[in-house]
């Protein structure tokens, strides 16, 4: 379903991003298994929080961010405006290039998509991982549900767990991290 964000909202994601970008975002980014030239995919980008520190490790690689909200598309172009390695794009219908990115990662993004929507998101996901890629997520550990079918579509899609681990973060509590590896 789409959502564009309200005034309001934009504003607390911008102060949660001052308030917090070192301990929550870019120690996301830095988890992330980058050397510098990968293509990359950021799935539900919002504001760029992530991308912010994605697109700084990657001088040789370049960043899609994709998000369903054109609002948060172009508050997303605004955070990032130094970079040039990027590319924005609608999520309008759920298409990719098959076997285009290195590494897709998912951050807060899963948990709010009706479960008939996942069921076609996380399949698009997986098939735009070359092989030996990476998909990577970090969602809110009290969403139980929503987590069981995100690992379920993306073992079903042929994805294997390599790494996962819950931590405790600012403002959003405990999280659930995960790395899965396209065989
Ligand atoms: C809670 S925000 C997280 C934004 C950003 N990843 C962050 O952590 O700051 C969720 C984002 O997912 C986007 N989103 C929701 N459903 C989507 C879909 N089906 N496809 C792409 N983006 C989606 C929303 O528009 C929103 O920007």
């Amino acid at each position: 379903m789409k959502h564009e964000p309200t005034d309001a909202e934009i504003y607390l994601t911008k102060l949660a991003f001052f308030l917090c970008r070192k301990s929550v975002y870019k120690a996301f980014a830095d988890r992330l298994p980058l050397e510098g030239g990968e293509h990359v995919l950021d799935f539900g980008c919002g504001m760029g929080t992530v991308a912010y520190y994605t697109a700084k490790k990657l001088p040789c690689g370049h960043l899609t961010c994709l998000d369903i909200s054109l609002r948060w598309l172009n508050v997303c172009r605004k955070t990032l405006r130094r970079y040039s390695n990027i590319n924005y794009l609608l999520w309008e219908s759920p298409v990719l290039e098959k076997e285009c990115f290195d590494v897709v990662y998912c951050h807060f993004a899963l948990h709010d998509i009706p479960d008939r929507d996942l069921e076609v998101v996380i399949p698009v996901l997986a098939e735009s991982l070359r092989p030996g890629g990476v998909l990577a997520f970090r969602e809110p550990l009290n969403e139980t549900g929503k987590l069981s079918l995100v690992k379920r579509l993306v073992e079903q899609s042929k994805l294997f767990l390599k790494d996962s681990r819950i931590t405790d973060i600012p403002l959003m509590g405990n999280v659930l991290e995960s790395l899965y590896i396209k065989q």
